[in-house]
Protein backbone atom coordinates (compact mmCIF):
# COMPACT_ATOMS: atom_id res chain seq x y z
CA UNK A 1 0.00 0.00 0.00
CA UNK A 2 1.26 3.48 -0.47
CA UNK A 3 0.19 7.13 -0.13
CA UNK A 4 0.44 10.00 -3.49
CA UNK A 5 3.10 12.26 -1.73
CA UNK A 6 3.32 15.21 -4.62
CA UNK A 7 0.09 15.20 -7.58
CA UNK A 8 1.39 18.06 -9.17
CA UNK A 9 5.01 16.68 -9.49
CA UNK A 10 2.90 14.13 -11.37
CA UNK A 11 1.14 16.17 -13.29
CA UNK A 12 4.25 17.77 -14.86
CA UNK A 13 5.15 14.75 -16.75
CA UNK A 14 2.35 15.38 -18.69
CA UNK A 15 4.14 17.81 -21.26
CA UNK A 16 6.07 14.90 -22.54
CA UNK A 17 3.50 12.33 -23.57
CA UNK A 18 2.02 13.14 -26.65
CA UNK A 19 4.02 11.28 -28.93
CA UNK A 20 2.99 8.04 -27.38
CA UNK A 21 -0.53 8.70 -26.09
CA UNK A 22 -3.10 6.28 -27.98
CA UNK A 23 -5.53 8.94 -27.95
CA UNK A 24 -8.53 7.14 -25.53
CA UNK A 25 -8.46 3.98 -26.85
CA UNK A 26 -8.07 2.19 -23.80
CA UNK A 27 -11.04 3.99 -22.27
CA UNK A 28 -14.13 2.58 -21.07
CA UNK A 29 -17.79 4.31 -21.59
CA UNK A 30 -19.02 4.48 -17.73
CA UNK A 31 -17.84 5.87 -14.37
CA UNK A 32 -19.59 3.88 -12.75
CA UNK A 33 -20.58 4.00 -9.28
CA UNK A 34 -19.49 6.89 -6.53
CA UNK A 35 -15.63 4.87 -5.75
CA UNK A 36 -14.14 5.09 -2.20
CA UNK A 37 -11.79 7.07 -0.64
CA UNK A 38 -9.65 6.98 1.92
CA UNK A 39 -11.35 10.07 4.34
CA UNK A 40 -7.60 10.60 5.63
CA UNK A 41 -5.88 10.86 2.44
CA UNK A 42 -8.24 11.97 0.34
CA UNK A 43 -6.79 8.70 -1.63
CA UNK A 44 -8.62 6.24 -3.49
CA UNK A 45 -8.80 2.95 -2.34
CA UNK A 46 -8.47 0.17 -5.39
CA UNK A 47 -8.67 -3.42 -4.23
CA UNK A 48 -5.80 -5.10 -6.41
CA UNK A 49 -6.11 -9.37 -6.86
CA UNK A 50 -2.05 -10.15 -7.91
CA UNK A 51 -3.36 -14.06 -8.83
CA UNK A 52 -1.45 -16.75 -9.68
CA UNK A 53 1.67 -17.80 -11.82
CA UNK A 54 2.93 -14.46 -13.04
CA UNK A 55 0.27 -12.37 -11.41
CA UNK A 56 2.17 -11.16 -8.16
CA UNK A 57 5.49 -10.02 -10.73
CA UNK A 58 3.35 -7.69 -12.79
CA UNK A 59 1.13 -6.63 -10.19
CA UNK A 60 4.47 -5.94 -8.46
CA UNK A 61 5.38 -3.96 -11.54
CA UNK A 62 2.37 -1.50 -11.51
CA UNK A 63 2.76 -0.73 -7.48
CA UNK A 64 6.55 0.21 -8.65
CA UNK A 65 4.88 2.50 -11.25
CA UNK A 66 2.11 4.31 -9.86
CA UNK A 67 4.17 4.75 -6.72
CA UNK A 68 7.00 6.57 -8.41
CA UNK A 69 3.80 8.29 -10.52
CA UNK A 70 2.73 9.43 -7.53
CA UNK A 71 -1.06 8.22 -8.49
CA UNK A 72 -3.25 9.42 -5.94
CA UNK A 73 -4.44 5.45 -4.87
CA UNK A 74 -3.76 3.11 -2.31
CA UNK A 75 -3.72 -0.77 -2.95
CA UNK A 76 -6.35 -2.93 -0.78
CA UNK A 77 -4.57 -6.42 -1.84
CA UNK A 78 -6.51 -9.64 -1.14
CA UNK A 79 -6.03 -12.71 -2.13
CA UNK A 80 -8.79 -14.80 -3.74
CA UNK A 81 -8.08 -18.20 -3.38
CA UNK A 82 -11.20 -20.35 -3.95
CA UNK A 83 -13.78 -21.26 -0.98
CA UNK A 84 -15.81 -24.30 -1.63
CA UNK A 85 -19.20 -23.36 0.19
CA UNK A 86 -22.12 -26.29 0.28
CA UNK A 87 -20.43 -27.60 -2.77
CA UNK A 88 -19.97 -23.97 -4.36
CA UNK A 89 -17.08 -22.21 -5.46
CA UNK A 90 -17.23 -18.89 -3.69
CA UNK A 91 -14.97 -15.91 -3.36
CA UNK A 92 -13.47 -15.40 -0.13
CA UNK A 93 -15.17 -13.11 2.15
CA UNK A 94 -12.42 -10.46 2.39
CA UNK A 95 -11.91 -10.05 -1.08
CA UNK A 96 -15.93 -9.89 -1.81
CA UNK A 97 -16.10 -7.25 1.19
CA UNK A 98 -13.05 -5.00 -0.77
CA UNK A 99 -14.75 -5.27 -4.04
CA UNK A 100 -17.97 -4.41 -2.85
CA UNK A 101 -16.81 -1.12 -1.16
CA UNK A 102 -13.81 -0.30 -3.28
CA UNK A 103 -16.10 -0.45 -6.24
CA UNK A 104 -13.11 -0.65 -8.15
CA UNK A 105 -10.11 -3.81 -8.44
CA UNK A 106 -7.00 -4.35 -11.01
CA UNK A 107 -6.74 -8.09 -10.90
CA UNK A 108 -3.84 -10.64 -11.86
CA UNK A 109 -4.73 -13.56 -13.82
CA UNK A 110 -6.48 -16.28 -11.84
CA UNK A 111 -5.61 -20.19 -12.73
CA UNK A 112 -8.58 -22.27 -13.45
CA UNK A 113 -7.47 -26.52 -13.43
CA UNK A 114 -9.01 -28.33 -16.54
CA UNK A 115 -11.34 -30.54 -15.51
CA UNK A 116 -14.56 -31.83 -13.37
CA UNK A 117 -15.46 -29.95 -10.30
CA UNK A 118 -13.80 -26.56 -10.62
CA UNK A 119 -15.77 -23.68 -11.15
CA UNK A 120 -13.56 -20.94 -12.59
CA UNK A 121 -13.06 -18.06 -10.28
CA UNK A 122 -12.50 -15.59 -13.06
CA UNK A 123 -16.43 -16.84 -13.78
CA UNK A 124 -17.55 -16.45 -10.23
CA UNK A 125 -16.08 -13.28 -10.24
CA UNK A 126 -18.17 -11.79 -13.58
CA UNK A 127 -21.00 -13.29 -11.57
CA UNK A 128 -20.57 -12.44 -8.34
CA UNK A 129 -20.43 -8.97 -9.30
CA UNK A 130 -22.33 -8.94 -13.09
CA UNK A 131 -19.68 -7.56 -14.64
CA UNK A 132 -21.74 -8.00 -18.10
CA UNK A 133 -19.69 -6.15 -20.37
CA UNK A 134 -15.69 -7.13 -21.22
CA UNK A 135 -13.69 -4.32 -22.89
CA UNK A 136 -10.67 -5.33 -24.82
CA UNK A 137 -9.28 -2.55 -27.02
CA UNK A 138 -6.22 -3.70 -29.51
CA UNK A 139 -4.13 -1.16 -30.63
CA UNK A 140 -0.72 -1.32 -32.47
CA UNK A 141 2.68 0.09 -30.34
CA UNK A 142 4.32 2.72 -32.03
CA UNK A 143 7.80 1.61 -32.89
CA UNK A 144 6.89 -2.04 -32.30
CA UNK A 145 6.68 -4.19 -35.78
CA UNK A 146 4.50 -6.62 -36.62
CA UNK A 147 3.01 -8.35 -39.98
CA UNK A 148 0.13 -5.62 -39.42
CA UNK A 149 0.67 -1.81 -38.68
CA UNK A 150 -2.13 0.40 -37.21
CA UNK A 151 -4.70 -2.32 -35.65
CA UNK A 152 -7.48 -0.68 -33.60
CA UNK A 153 -9.86 -2.59 -32.98
CA UNK A 154 -12.00 -2.73 -29.68
CA UNK A 155 -14.38 -5.73 -29.11
CA UNK A 156 -16.72 -6.10 -26.21
CA UNK A 157 -18.01 -9.29 -25.35
CA UNK A 158 -20.76 -10.48 -23.31
CA UNK A 159 -19.09 -11.53 -20.36
CA UNK A 160 -22.15 -13.26 -18.41
CA UNK A 161 -23.77 -16.12 -20.13
CA UNK A 162 -23.56 -17.11 -23.24
CA UNK A 163 -21.44 -20.65 -23.36
CA UNK A 164 -19.66 -19.65 -20.29
CA UNK A 165 -23.27 -20.48 -18.44
CA UNK A 166 -21.42 -23.53 -17.02
CA UNK A 167 -25.00 -25.11 -17.54
CA UNK A 168 -23.55 -28.91 -18.70
CA UNK A 169 -24.40 -32.46 -17.70
CA UNK A 170 -24.61 -35.56 -19.07
CA UNK A 171 -27.73 -36.90 -20.80
CA UNK A 172 -26.53 -40.51 -20.81
CA UNK A 173 -23.57 -42.17 -20.61
CA UNK A 174 -21.29 -41.29 -23.60
CA UNK A 175 -23.62 -38.15 -24.34
CA UNK A 176 -23.18 -34.72 -22.61
CA UNK A 177 -24.92 -31.28 -23.30
CA UNK A 178 -23.92 -27.82 -23.10
CA UNK A 179 -26.63 -24.89 -22.31
CA UNK A 180 -25.71 -21.80 -24.84
CA UNK A 181 -27.95 -19.32 -22.24
CA UNK A 182 -28.79 -15.83 -24.47
CA UNK A 183 -31.32 -13.53 -22.78
CA UNK A 184 -32.26 -10.35 -24.09
CA UNK A 185 -31.34 -8.53 -21.01
CA UNK A 186 -28.21 -9.29 -21.06
CA UNK A 187 -27.51 -8.93 -24.53
CA UNK A 188 -29.36 -5.47 -24.00
CA UNK A 189 -27.11 -4.01 -21.51
CA UNK A 190 -24.36 -5.12 -23.43
CA UNK A 191 -25.02 -4.04 -27.21
CA UNK A 192 -26.21 -0.49 -24.78
CA UNK A 193 -22.58 -0.45 -23.38
CA UNK A 194 -21.04 -1.04 -27.16
CA UNK A 195 -22.88 2.16 -27.94
CA UNK A 196 -22.41 4.28 -25.01
CA UNK A 197 -18.83 3.00 -25.92
CA UNK A 198 -18.84 4.48 -29.49
CA UNK A 199 -20.32 7.56 -28.49
CA UNK A 200 -17.63 7.88 -26.04
CA UNK A 201 -14.65 6.85 -28.06
CA UNK A 202 -15.52 8.75 -31.23
CA UNK A 203 -16.47 5.50 -32.75
CA UNK A 204 -18.27 5.66 -36.10
CA UNK A 205 -20.11 1.93 -35.86
CA UNK A 206 -21.27 -0.61 -33.65
CA UNK A 207 -21.00 -4.34 -35.64
CA UNK A 208 -22.50 -7.42 -34.03
CA UNK A 209 -20.49 -10.50 -34.81
CA UNK A 210 -22.84 -13.54 -34.73
CA UNK A 211 -23.61 -16.93 -35.80
CA UNK A 212 -27.33 -16.46 -36.20
CA UNK A 213 -27.64 -17.90 -39.93
CA UNK A 214 -27.14 -21.77 -37.41
CA UNK A 215 -28.09 -20.91 -33.63
CA UNK A 216 -31.23 -18.83 -35.33
CA UNK A 217 -32.89 -18.05 -31.49
CA UNK A 218 -29.90 -18.06 -29.59
CA UNK A 219 -27.90 -16.04 -31.63
CA UNK A 220 -30.61 -14.80 -33.18
CA UNK A 221 -32.13 -12.96 -30.20
CA UNK A 222 -28.50 -11.44 -29.18
CA UNK A 223 -28.65 -9.74 -32.84
CA UNK A 224 -32.48 -8.90 -32.09
CA UNK A 225 -31.34 -7.27 -29.28
CA UNK A 226 -28.31 -5.15 -30.73
CA UNK A 227 -30.77 -4.56 -33.62
CA UNK A 228 -33.02 -2.74 -31.38
CA UNK A 229 -30.74 -0.78 -29.31
CA UNK A 230 -28.94 0.61 -32.47
CA UNK A 231 -32.74 2.39 -32.72
CA UNK A 232 -31.53 4.89 -29.40
CA UNK A 233 -28.16 5.66 -31.31
CA UNK A 234 -28.80 7.08 -34.90
CA UNK A 235 -26.16 8.94 -34.79
CA UNK A 236 -23.88 5.77 -34.79
CA UNK A 237 -24.50 3.40 -38.01
CA UNK A 238 -25.11 -0.61 -37.11
CA UNK A 239 -24.20 -3.73 -39.24
CA UNK A 240 -23.62 -7.50 -38.25
CA UNK A 241 -20.96 -9.89 -39.55
CA UNK A 242 -21.05 -13.79 -39.45
CA UNK A 243 -18.15 -14.79 -37.18
CA UNK A 244 -16.39 -16.68 -39.70
CA UNK A 245 -16.31 -13.80 -41.75
CA UNK A 246 -14.81 -11.35 -39.13
CA UNK A 247 -12.15 -13.97 -38.58
CA UNK A 248 -11.48 -13.53 -41.93
CA UNK A 249 -11.34 -9.78 -42.11
CA UNK A 250 -9.66 -9.58 -38.92
CA UNK A 251 -6.33 -11.83 -40.48
CA UNK A 252 -6.49 -9.93 -43.73
CA UNK A 253 -7.63 -6.58 -43.19
CA UNK A 254 -8.06 -5.84 -39.44
CA UNK A 255 -8.37 -1.88 -40.35
CA UNK A 256 -12.05 -2.72 -41.75
CA UNK A 257 -12.88 -2.68 -37.83
CA UNK A 258 -11.01 0.45 -37.13
CA UNK A 259 -13.90 2.79 -36.98
CA UNK A 260 -16.23 -0.08 -35.20
CA UNK A 261 -16.96 -1.69 -31.82
CA UNK A 262 -17.58 -4.85 -32.46
CA UNK A 263 -19.85 -6.76 -30.19
CA UNK A 264 -20.30 -10.28 -29.32
CA UNK A 265 -21.39 -13.16 -27.32
CA UNK A 266 -19.35 -14.40 -24.99
CA UNK A 267 -17.31 -17.59 -26.32
CA UNK A 268 -16.68 -15.37 -29.65
CA UNK A 269 -15.28 -12.35 -27.88
CA UNK A 270 -12.97 -14.71 -26.02
CA UNK A 271 -11.74 -15.88 -28.97
CA UNK A 272 -11.68 -13.40 -31.59
CA UNK A 273 -9.98 -10.82 -28.77
CA UNK A 274 -7.34 -13.22 -28.40
CA UNK A 275 -6.53 -13.20 -32.39
CA UNK A 276 -6.47 -9.72 -32.12
CA UNK A 277 -4.11 -9.37 -29.46
CA UNK A 278 -1.81 -11.67 -32.03
CA UNK A 279 -1.85 -8.76 -34.09
CA UNK A 280 -0.41 -6.48 -32.30
CA UNK A 281 2.39 -8.84 -30.64
CA UNK A 282 0.67 -10.85 -28.29
CA UNK A 283 -0.54 -11.99 -25.12
CA UNK A 284 1.65 -9.69 -23.04
CA UNK A 285 0.24 -6.11 -24.40
CA UNK A 286 -3.67 -6.63 -24.34
CA UNK A 287 -5.53 -5.20 -21.31
CA UNK A 288 -9.15 -5.76 -20.38
CA UNK A 289 -12.06 -3.93 -18.26
CA UNK A 290 -14.86 -6.34 -16.88
CA UNK A 291 -17.84 -3.09 -16.66
CA UNK A 292 -20.24 -3.88 -14.14
CA UNK A 293 -23.12 -1.43 -12.87
CA UNK A 294 -21.85 -1.84 -8.96
CA UNK A 295 -17.67 -2.48 -9.59
CA UNK A 296 -15.55 -2.78 -12.21
CA UNK A 297 -12.90 -4.83 -12.59
CA UNK A 298 -9.76 -4.32 -14.90
CA UNK A 299 -7.27 -7.18 -15.90
CA UNK A 300 -5.12 -8.49 -18.51
CA UNK A 301 -6.45 -10.67 -21.28
CA UNK A 302 -3.17 -13.59 -20.66
CA UNK A 303 -3.46 -15.94 -18.11
CA UNK A 304 -1.20 -17.35 -15.64
CA UNK A 305 2.01 -18.26 -18.15
CA UNK A 306 3.19 -20.75 -15.78
CA UNK A 307 6.03 -21.84 -17.86
CA UNK A 308 7.51 -18.22 -16.71
CA UNK A 309 5.77 -17.77 -13.46
CA UNK A 310 8.74 -17.05 -10.79
CA UNK A 311 11.42 -15.93 -12.99
CA UNK A 312 11.22 -12.57 -13.59
CA UNK A 313 10.16 -13.06 -17.07
CA UNK A 314 6.70 -11.59 -17.73
CA UNK A 315 5.79 -8.66 -19.59
CA UNK A 316 3.63 -6.48 -17.21
CA UNK A 317 2.52 -4.74 -19.88
CA UNK A 318 -0.76 -5.86 -20.47
CA UNK A 319 -1.53 -5.72 -17.16
CA UNK A 320 -0.05 -2.31 -17.02
CA UNK A 321 -2.20 -0.49 -19.62
CA UNK A 322 -5.38 -2.61 -17.85
CA UNK A 323 -4.38 -0.32 -15.19
CA UNK A 324 -4.43 2.84 -17.43
CA UNK A 325 -8.49 2.03 -18.46
CA UNK A 326 -8.82 1.78 -15.06
CA UNK A 327 -7.23 5.39 -14.37
CA UNK A 328 -9.34 6.21 -17.25
CA UNK A 329 -12.40 4.47 -15.98
CA UNK A 330 -12.02 6.75 -12.56
CA UNK A 331 -11.33 9.97 -14.35
CA UNK A 332 -7.70 10.34 -13.91
CA UNK A 333 -7.08 10.76 -16.91
CA UNK A 334 -3.26 12.96 -16.70
CA UNK A 335 -2.19 9.86 -14.87
CA UNK A 336 -3.52 7.29 -17.51
CA UNK A 337 -1.58 9.55 -20.07
CA UNK A 338 1.44 9.92 -18.03
CA UNK A 339 1.32 5.84 -17.53
CA UNK A 340 0.29 4.75 -21.23
CA UNK A 341 3.01 7.05 -22.85
CA UNK A 342 5.84 5.68 -20.24
CA UNK A 343 4.95 2.21 -21.19
CA UNK A 344 4.51 2.86 -24.86
CA UNK A 345 7.99 4.80 -25.56
CA UNK A 346 9.63 1.83 -23.40
CA UNK A 347 8.67 -1.04 -26.10
CA UNK A 348 9.05 1.89 -29.08
CA UNK A 349 12.72 2.38 -27.75
CA UNK A 350 13.24 -1.37 -28.13
CA UNK A 351 16.37 -1.39 -25.19
CA UNK A 352 14.62 -3.04 -22.56
CA UNK A 353 12.06 -5.77 -24.09
CA UNK A 354 10.85 -8.85 -22.51
CA UNK A 355 11.71 -12.03 -24.10
CA UNK A 356 7.17 -11.96 -25.76
CA UNK A 357 8.71 -8.80 -27.53
CA UNK A 358 11.65 -10.88 -28.46
CA UNK A 359 13.67 -9.05 -25.94
CA UNK A 360 16.35 -10.10 -23.32
CA UNK A 361 15.18 -8.25 -20.15
CA UNK A 362 13.83 -9.20 -17.08
CA UNK A 363 10.32 -7.82 -15.49
CA UNK A 364 12.48 -5.22 -13.00
CA UNK A 365 14.28 -4.17 -15.77
CA UNK A 366 11.72 -3.26 -17.91
CA UNK A 367 10.12 -1.97 -14.93
CA UNK A 368 12.81 0.68 -13.77
CA UNK A 369 13.17 1.77 -17.35
CA UNK A 370 9.20 3.02 -17.58
CA UNK A 371 9.66 4.44 -14.49
CA UNK A 372 12.33 6.30 -15.68
CA UNK A 373 10.67 7.31 -19.16
CA UNK A 374 8.00 8.55 -16.45
CA UNK A 375 10.12 11.48 -16.13
P1 LIG B 1 -1.45 -17.93 -20.78
O1 LIG B 1 -2.00 -16.63 -21.28
O2 LIG B 1 -1.16 -18.01 -19.35
O3 LIG B 1 -0.09 -18.26 -21.59
C1 LIG B 1 -0.04 -18.42 -23.02
C2 LIG B 1 1.39 -18.09 -23.48
O4 LIG B 1 1.58 -16.67 -23.44
C3 LIG B 1 2.47 -18.71 -22.62
O5 LIG B 1 3.55 -19.11 -23.43
C4 LIG B 1 2.91 -17.57 -21.71
O6 LIG B 1 4.25 -17.64 -21.26
C5 LIG B 1 2.70 -16.35 -22.60
N1 LIG B 1 2.35 -15.17 -21.82
C6 LIG B 1 1.15 -14.88 -21.27
N2 LIG B 1 1.21 -13.72 -20.62
C7 LIG B 1 2.47 -13.27 -20.73
C8 LIG B 1 3.15 -12.11 -20.24
N3 LIG B 1 2.53 -11.18 -19.50
N4 LIG B 1 4.46 -11.98 -20.54
C9 LIG B 1 5.09 -12.89 -21.29
N5 LIG B 1 4.51 -14.00 -21.79
C10 LIG B 1 3.21 -14.18 -21.51
O7 LIG B 1 -2.50 -19.06 -21.24
P2 LIG B 1 -2.62 -20.57 -20.78
O8 LIG B 1 -1.27 -21.19 -20.66
O9 LIG B 1 -3.60 -21.14 -21.72
O10 LIG B 1 -3.33 -20.50 -19.35
C11 LIG B 1 -2.63 -20.69 -18.11
C12 LIG B 1 -3.62 -20.53 -16.96
O11 LIG B 1 -4.15 -19.20 -16.96
C13 LIG B 1 -4.84 -21.47 -17.02
O12 LIG B 1 -5.09 -21.95 -15.70
C14 LIG B 1 -5.98 -20.58 -17.46
O13 LIG B 1 -7.21 -21.02 -16.99
C15 LIG B 1 -5.57 -19.26 -16.83
N6 LIG B 1 -6.13 -18.08 -17.49
C16 LIG B 1 -6.57 -17.08 -16.68
C17 LIG B 1 -7.08 -15.93 -17.24
C18 LIG B 1 -7.54 -14.85 -16.31
O14 LIG B 1 -7.34 -14.92 -15.12
N7 LIG B 1 -8.20 -13.81 -16.83
C19 LIG B 1 -7.18 -15.73 -18.70
C20 LIG B 1 -6.61 -16.82 -19.46
C21 LIG B 1 -6.13 -17.95 -18.86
Amino acid sequence: MFMSKSVPAALRVLRNTAQFSAVRTLATATTGPVLNKNPATGNYVVTMIPGDGIGPEISKSVKEIYAAANVPIEWEEVDVTPVIREGKTVIPDEALHSVQKNKIALKGPLATPIGKGHVSLNLTLRRTFDLYANVRPCKSIVGYKTLYDNVNTVLIRENTEGEYSGIEHEVIDGVVQSIKLITREASERCARYAFEYAVANGRERVTAVHKANIMKMSDGLFLSACRDIAQEYPQIKFDDVLLDRACLHVVQDPHIYADAVMVMPNLYGDIISDMCAGLIGGLGLTPSGNIGKSASIFESVHGTAPDIAGQDKANPTALLLSSVMMLRHMKLEPFADTIESAVLKTIAEGKTLTGDLGGKSTNSQFTAEVIKNLA
